[in-house]
């Protein structure tokens, strides 16, 4: 068996090839730096990391763990480079790819010269794109051929913990391998016979965007609770206890609820209760910028729809479903309102589906909150969706969709596999009979 080049000896690097070494493989640790080289050969960790050097002298003093800062014969010798070099930050925070640019191309100019099958597994940390417009024409320039035949590259993010990283290499939250092809994703998935997790196999750009999706939520997690708390003390709650509880409900809270991407949230509770507490923040001077910027966060995305639809061109416009969610007549802080508001203040020729509002059945604050915004609904509203679609150059698509219409009915059969797509509702479609 051939051996497994790992390039990089920090933190990700270092712990990958001790614990690959110490799960059977044989393993070359490469780095440019001669003091890491020299320490992991006198078996010593070149990182402080709770395990790490009592395995790493070990899995040395096995022979199964080597090192070397000479790339031309760690590649001649594996079969299988995992690349964990740095990526840090540029001055103006984009992400500084030069050194696994380097690796990638040394690699490839060592391939140019040997015949020898080779799979490059991109572990640091990179943005969508990088791989595929960067990487890719680098390594193909430098080897002479295009990729997929003998020469392989792809994205294998790494999610473990500096502290805890021997135990989360052992059982982390999936293995996710980002590649265009089968055999590569489980080439990756063999290095690790004894990880129970499961195994993910994605393109390379849903890959590379899933390990930020993760830091960003974990960023976002730590700044919401820090909030909360700060809140929690002037309030004269128990942010510790407040937490604690919150974190009970596995139903709506620690789930996948509210974590799809999609239009804009509204109705008659979460952008109440957002602003209630940011009007008291700022009432008593504390600075909760992540919860003062959800509103306008929101706000965001009500804008996009309107130019989406400014950008088609078009001014007659059906807009499908209008409550805050499908299955309630419930207008109050619709986004869908907002937009049909600005689309008629904007001189748009709108109509209005929604099976869930009958007008004459609204009532109380749900009236009101029509009357004000929308006072000529009776005039927008359709009850067929033929004639919304009869009436419109563009449908908008909003929330819930695929309950306020019959997708199998003619008039929308066209429209149908747009609608699969959807990920950003409302989606602008134009009709295409
Ligand atoms: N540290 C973490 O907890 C963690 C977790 C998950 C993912 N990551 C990602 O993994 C990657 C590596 O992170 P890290 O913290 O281990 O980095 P690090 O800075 O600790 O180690 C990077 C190593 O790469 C070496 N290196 C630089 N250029 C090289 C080259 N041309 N050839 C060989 N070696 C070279 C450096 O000398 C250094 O030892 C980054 O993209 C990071 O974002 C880090």
């Amino acid at each position: 068996m051939k051996k497994i080049a790992v390039f990089g000896m920090g933190y990700v690097g270092c712990v990958t090839a001790a614990c690959l070494s110490r799960d059977g493989h044989r393993v070359i640790g490469v780095d440019i730096s001669m003091e890491k080289v020299q320490a992991l050969r006198s078996g010593h960790s070149p990182v402080v990391e709770p395990g790490l050097e009592p395995l790493v002298r070990e899995q040395v003093a096995s022979g199964r763990l080597e090192a070397t800062n000479d790339i031309d014969s760690a590649v001649l010798d594996s079969e299988m480079a995992l690349v964990a070099v740095g990526t840090p930050s540029e001055a103006d925070g984009s992400v500084e790819t030069h050194a696994v640019e380097r690796v990638v191309q040394a690699i490839g100019r060592l391939l140019r010269h040997t015949d020898q099958p080779y799979t490059i597994v991109v572990r640091s940390t990179l943005l969508p794109g990088i791989l595929e417009e960067r990487l890719t024409p680098l390594l193909v320039e430098a080897s002479g051929e295009q990729l997929g035949e003998r020469i392989r590259l792809a994205i294998h993010p790494e999610f473990l913990r500096e502290t805890t990283a021997i135990r989360d290499y052992d059982d982390p939250p999936f293995l996710l391998a980002g590649s265009d092809e089968d055999e590569v994703a489980d080439a990756i998935f063999k290095l690790y016979p004894h990880v129970a997790a499961k195994r993910i196999h994605t393109d390379t750009r849903t890959a590379a965007l899933v390990k930020y999706a993760c830091n960003a939520f974990h960023a976002l997690k730590v700044s919401f609770a820090n909030e909360i708390g700060v809140l929690a003390h002037t309030l004269g709650a128990d942010g510790h206890e407040v937490m604690r509880v919150v974190c009970e409900d596995n139903r709506l809270n620690i789930s996948p609820a509210y974590l799809r991407p999609g239009f804009a949230f509204g109705g008659s509770c979460l952008p109440k209760d957002v602003r209630a507490l940011t009007r008291f923040a700022q009432r008593n001077a504390i600075d909760v910028e992540l919860l003062a910027s959800i509103l306008r966060s929101n706000d965001a995305h009500i804008e996009r729809a309107l130019q989406r639809v400014r950008d088609a061109g078009h001014r007659r416009i059906g807009l499908v479903g209008l409550s805050f969610k499908a299955g309630t007549d419930d207008l109050r802080e619709s986004p869908q309102v907002r937009l049909a508001e600005s689309l008629l203040g904007q001189g748009y020729d709108l109509k209005i589906y929604d099976p869930d509002v009958r007008l004459a059945d609204l009532t109380g604050r749900n009236l009101s909150f029509i009357d004000q915004h929308l006072p000529h609904l009776a005039s927008l509203l359709v009850d067929d969706p033929r004639d919304l679609y009869e009436h419109s150059d563009l449908l908008i698509l909003a929330t819930g969709v695929a309950t306020h219409i019959d997708w199998q009915n003619e008039y929308f059969r066209d429209v149908l596999d747009l609608q699969r797509d959807l990920t950003s509702a409302p989606t602008a479609v134009v009709p295409t009979t």
